[in-house]
């Protein structure tokens, strides 16, 4: 029998109807060169750890240019059939009881979220070769938050928020641009926090981890995973609820 699956760069299309597959040899393997972790550095707490690296990160990008969006997290949910369905979105929320983000509450993910409470979500620094891993129920995040934090962003991205019905299906992109000037008008831009109101379907959502696992990529592939496991209540930044375990890579 042919094999299914040949090494190297291949044709652009597979022939006669054989089963193609392409091992991306042609992409440089990197050797994870990290500075690891281990139970005698790694903080107390998972605050401690999750704050220590994203300040890392951020610095890293400041200093290398190589971590452009540090705060860029994938959010995992389930649908109403349990299939799952990914995204990335930005850590813009966090305090000790978890990482938040914000989007709009009549999207997909809104939808996943309302009939399954519960999300997984992976924050990746390849630069550092290190990721952060999160699982647990997810809560709504306050409102008065989230607002304030609309006011913050740039003129256009308020706008945008009003000129997309987010997951739903569009004709075109004309169709966005259409909305975007519509909204444009009726909220012009005054250089103020409160030009643009806030949309009626803005919202946020957090995590609230009952597992989180610290990753740290090693030479020869022989991975570091630290994991907090919820045992009790309490906040992130709270010794006591966490146990920590190692993993195998
Ligand atoms: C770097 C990056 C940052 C993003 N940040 C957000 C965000 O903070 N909130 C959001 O709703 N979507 C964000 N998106 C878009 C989402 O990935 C996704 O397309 C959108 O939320 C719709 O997902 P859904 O249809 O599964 O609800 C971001 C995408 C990228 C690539």
């Amino acid at each position: 029998m042919a094999s299914l699956c040949r090494v190297g760069p291949g044709p652009a299309t597979s022939g006669s109807g054989s089963a193609y597959c392409r091992i991306m040899a042609s992409v440089e393997r990197v050797e994870y060169d990290g500075d690891g972790l281990s139970e005698s550095t790694v903080a107390a707490t998972p605050w401690d750890q999750l704050t220590r690296w994203l300040d890392a990160a951020v610095e890293r990008g400041r200093q290398h240019g190589d971590v452009p969006e540090p705060s860029a997290m994938s959010f995992a949910t389930v649908d109403e059939d349990g299939h799952p369905n990914v995204r990335v979105v930005l850590l813009r929320l966090l305090d000790p009881r978890g990482p938040g983000f914000v989007t709009d509450t009549s999207s997909a993910k809104a939808r996943e979220l309302a009939s399954t409470p519960y999300a997984a979500a992976t924050l990746a620094w390849p630069a550092l070769f290190r990721a952060v891993r999160f699982r647990g129920p997810v809560e709504r995040v306050e409102q008065e938050v989230v607002d304030g934090y609309f006011g913050s962003r740039p003129w256009d991205s308020r706008v945008s928020a009003w000129a997309s019905t987010q997951s739903a299906p569009v004709s075109g992109r004309d169709e966005l641009e259409r909305a975007f000037a519509e909204f444009a008008e009726r909220f012009p831009d005054r250089g103020g926090v409160d030009d643009v109101p806030v949309p009626p379907t803005w919202g946020g959502y957090r995590i609230v981890p009952d597992e989180v696992e610290f990753w740290a990529g090693r030479l020869g592939r022989l991975h570091d995973r630290l994991v907090f496991t919820r045992v009790g209540a309490g906040t992130l930044a709270d010794a006591g609820p966490w146990q920590l375990s190692r993993r195998q890579p």
